[in-house]
């Protein structure tokens, strides 16, 4: 290791230095990868309850953030699927369930399943759980914009909650919202209800876009010596080629031209 790199003259921990392909006794292995020059550090991570829960920089908390919230979310969709296959079974039995409440109900649990459930729990959770162990990343590159994005998040699941308690109730337009049928009177939820979709799913693109900025450029800047791209483990890939595609569709949601 050149001298350069430790100008600080500050002690290194050993760690393994090559990989397991080269043979143990050989001086020279093409797979050799460099011992780290700088210490440990103690990066952003929250110490009070209010720092590590609140105002936390840390992969590794905002992790689970995303995931409980996530989850909550997915609870919320899977009660909706009950009450659909309680009406569909039983219909004698639950005669307050309407056809508008039925059209809500398929509009919130197709919704929350796909955008908010789904696309947090693994692009939110996992990613922010799998890239920095898998790269071999400290954190992800920009640990204040991935705060912010999880309570972007946070706010997009409030305001679409807020939808069921608002007079009207939640948009009943279909889980494509389809303009301009989701505005007509008839349709269930056409002030309220989709007004706060429409805010809810502004706020979670802008989140998300947030949060995908940050994966992809934590798995192309941010990885450790050795790991190239085609080393990268197929998860990550995944994880990077969804994300890809997730930060060029979602946008398109905040097309809002036919709704005026
Ligand atoms: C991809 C995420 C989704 C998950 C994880 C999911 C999950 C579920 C589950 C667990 C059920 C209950 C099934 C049962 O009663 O046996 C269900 C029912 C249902 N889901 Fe989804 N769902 C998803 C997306 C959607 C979408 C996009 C729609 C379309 C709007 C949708 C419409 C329905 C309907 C209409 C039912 C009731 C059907 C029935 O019980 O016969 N789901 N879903």
């Amino acid at each position: 290791m050149s001298d350069e790199y430790n100008q600080k003259n500050i002690p290194i921990k050993a760690q393994f230095s090559e990989t397991t392909s080269g043979s143990s006794g050989s001086s020279k292995d093409i797979d050799y990868v460099r011992p780290a020059e700088d210490p440990e550090q103690d990066l952003y991570h929250g110490h009070s309850l209010i720092t590590k829960w609140v105002f936390c920089q840390d992969a590794k908390i905002i992790r689970v953030q995303y995931f409980l919230t996530a989850v909550f979310t997915g609870i919320v969709g899977l009660i909706l699927s009950w009450l659909m296959r309680l009406q569909l079974g039983y219909p004698d039995l639950v005669p307050f369930i309407t056809a508008e409440h039925y059209y809500q109900f398929v509009t919130m649990h197709g919704m929350i399943m796909v955008v908010y459930f789904l696309t947090a729990l693994f692009l939110g959770g996992f990613g922010n759980y799998l890239i920095p162990l898998m790269v071999g990343a400290r954190d992800m590159v920009f640990p204040y914009v991935n705060m912010v994005s999880f309570w972007m998040f946070f706010i997009a699941v409030c305001v679409l909650m807020a939808s069921f308690f608002v007079p009207g109730g939640p948009t009943g337009a279909g889980w494509t919202l389809y303009p301009p049928q989701a505005i007509l009177p008839g349709t269930p939820g056409s002030n309220m209800g989709i007004i706060l979709m429409l805010v809810s799913l502004s706020l979670f693109v802008i989140g998300f876009t947030m949060g995908g900025l940050n994966y992809l450029i934590t798995i192309l800047q941010a990885r450790t010596r050795g790991m190239t791209l085609m080393r990268m483990p197929l998860t990550i890939w995944g994880i990077f080629t969804a994300t890809a595609l997730a930060m060029l569709a979602f946008p398109a949601l905040l097309d809002y031209d036919d709704f005026r």
